[in-house]
């Protein structure tokens, strides 16, 4: 019979690379962590502090709210697909009021960074929400999700067209002080993701949160009907991380300067540096907390051990690292060198 091999505690803890410098800028933000939560995956934080260190990781992006409470969209409301999940929650939530008394209140005092995510239906709902957050304090910065049905225009989501979502930045910034950051959450849902990066750009963002969920359906083949009780739901998880890391890498081939944070689908710290590495300043790790509460905090150090790996000594050297790829592959040839081949080339 062989024996099992008992290793000491420590051989099987995960290597520390305290070596590389994980700190970084997100639109006029120092983090001393490029990972962040994902808006509506870990609600205001307090449930994912008992797994870890909050202040730890980069920021807490809170769960969008939206002026008054609402109780969200019928049940069933989630469905699993392949690698991923559906979600039709539909923004149920306290409304400003309550979130800013027991949320906000609770992380300023926890000391964990706060982003906080806003969303409504209407132009004005996101200027007054806008203007509500301007009298808080402890708001590191606010995601605008733009992935909401514009009652004012059929229901079209604002992200889906760019003069909408042109009009809900330039209301957010309007009515926000000019320190706090404010990122336009874009939806792959579209055509051509950059025209709404530059129209959110030139209204006043900050900085681009890249991507909200794929709209997507499930027909229950039991019951013959969709699954889900709204029809429709968000996809998200590994599922749509190709989806996402191509937005990511379009969107910094025509901004090459603009603040991105990057998520859809990371599990892992290799699933992070793929958005690092095509472009993001900064990750959010979303659906992975369901499964992992203490993803987060893992994905930073599975990251950083990755980056050490790699040879970088600072997470920031790795930021767009992949687009250099075809400059690296087949570097300029040398002038001089050129010069010497031409003049020893036989006629
Ligand atoms: C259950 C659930 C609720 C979500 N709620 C919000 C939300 O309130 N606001 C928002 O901007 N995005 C919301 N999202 C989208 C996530 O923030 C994220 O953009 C998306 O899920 C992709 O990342 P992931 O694959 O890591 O989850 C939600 C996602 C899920 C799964």
């Amino acid at each position: 019979m062989t024996r099992a091999v008992v290793r000491p505690a420590e051989a099987l803890a995960p290597q520390v690379h305290d070596e590389v410098d994980m700190s970084t800028h997100l639109a006029g933000l120092d983090l001393p962590s490029p990972v962040l939560t994902a808006s509506g995956c870990a609600a205001a934080g307090r449930e994912l502090d008992q797994f870890f260190d909050l202040t730890r990781i980069g920021a807490v992006v809170t769960k969008s709210i939206m002026p008054e409470p609402r109780s969200g969209r019928a049940t069933p409301r989630m469905a699993e697909t392949p690698s991923g999940m559906l979600n039709s929650i539909g923004l149920q939530g306290p409304g400003i009021a309550s979130f800013i008394e027991r949320d906000l209140a609770w992380l300023h005092q926890r000391g964990a960074r706060a982003v906080v995510s806003i969303a409504g239906d209407t132009v004005d709902d996101y200027a007054r929400l806008a203007k509500i957050l301007r009298m808080q304090e402890g708001i590191s910065a606010i995601e605008v999700n733009i992935s909401c049905p514009n009652v004012e225009d059929r229901g079209k989501v604002f992200a889906c067209d760019a003069g909408s979502s042109s009009a809900v930045i330039q209301a957010v910034r309007r009515n926000t002080d000019s320190r706090v950051p404010i990122l336009a959450k874009l939806s792959p849902d579209v055509t051509d993701i950059t025209t709404i990066a530059l129209a959110c750009v030139r209204a006043g963002a900050d900085g681009l949160s890249v991507i909200n969920t794929l709209l997507g359906m499930v027909i229950d083949t039991d019951r013959l009907r969709p699954a889900l009780a709204g029809v429709t739901g968000g996809l998200s998880g590994p599922a749509i991380r190709p989806v996402a890391v191509r937005c990511v890498w379009q969107i910094r081939q025509v901004m090459p300067e603009v603040p991105i944070l990057g998520m859809g689908g990371i599990r892992t710290g290799l699933d992070a540096l793929q958005f690092v590495l095509a472009g993001a300043n900064a990750v959010s790790v979303g659906t992975m907390v369901f499964n992992d509460p203490s993803a987060p905090l893992r994905v930073h150090h599975e990251l950083q051990t990755a980056l050490a790996e790699r040879g970088f000594t600072r997470l920031i050297d790795a930021i767009s690292y992949a687009h250099g790829y075809l400059d690296r592959e087949h570097p300029a040839s040398d002038p001089v060198e050129d010069d010497v081949e031409a003049a020893t080339e036989e006629p």
